[in-house]
C-alpha cells in the first residue's frame, strides 16, 4: 500500500454548485490559485494571494489542525471582513498538500 497522497481530490462549492477537482502537491502554489484556474468566480483572489484583500475566502470542513497554519496578516484580514471562525480561512495562505484531499472547500468571497 502507498501511503502518500499522489492525487488529492477536493469537492467546491460555489452558491449552488459543486465542481469535483483533482490535483498533485505542489501543483499549485496555494489553494486560491488553484481555485482561480479551475473555478470561474466573480471578483476572487483580487490581490492575487498577499493575504489583503479577503475575496478568496473559503470556509474548509474537517480538521482546522490539520491545514497550514495561518499568520498575523491572515488573522486581521478575517477579523476585518468578520468572518473569522473554525474552518474559515484565505484561501491563498492554504497550501495544497494532502490534508486537502477528501475535504470540501465552499467559497465564502467577497460579502
Ligand atoms: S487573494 Fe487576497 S486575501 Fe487571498
Amino acid at each position: 500500500m502507498n501511503s502518500g497522497v499522489k492525487t488529492i481530490h477536493l469537492r467546491v462549492m460555489v452558491g449552488s454548485e459543486e465542481f469535483l477537482l483533482e490535483t498533485r502537491p505542489g501543483e499549485y502554489r496555494s489553494l486560491m490559485a488553484l481555485l482561480y484556474d479551475r473555478v470561474y468566480i466573480d471578483g476572487f483572489g483580487e490581490c492575487r494571494g498577499m493575504g489583503r484583500c479577503g475575496t478568496c475566502r473559503v470556509f474548509i470542513d474537517g480538521d482546522p489542525a490539520t491545514l497550514t497554519g495561518m499568520d498575523r496578516n491572515e488573522v486581521s484580514t478575517l477579523t476585518k471582513a468578520g468572518t473569522e471562525g473554525e474552518g474559515v480561512r484565505l484561501s491563498c495562505q492554504i497550501l495544497v498538500d494532502e490534508h486537502l484531499d477528501g475535504r470540501t472547500v465552499t467559497v465564502l468571497g467577497e460579502e
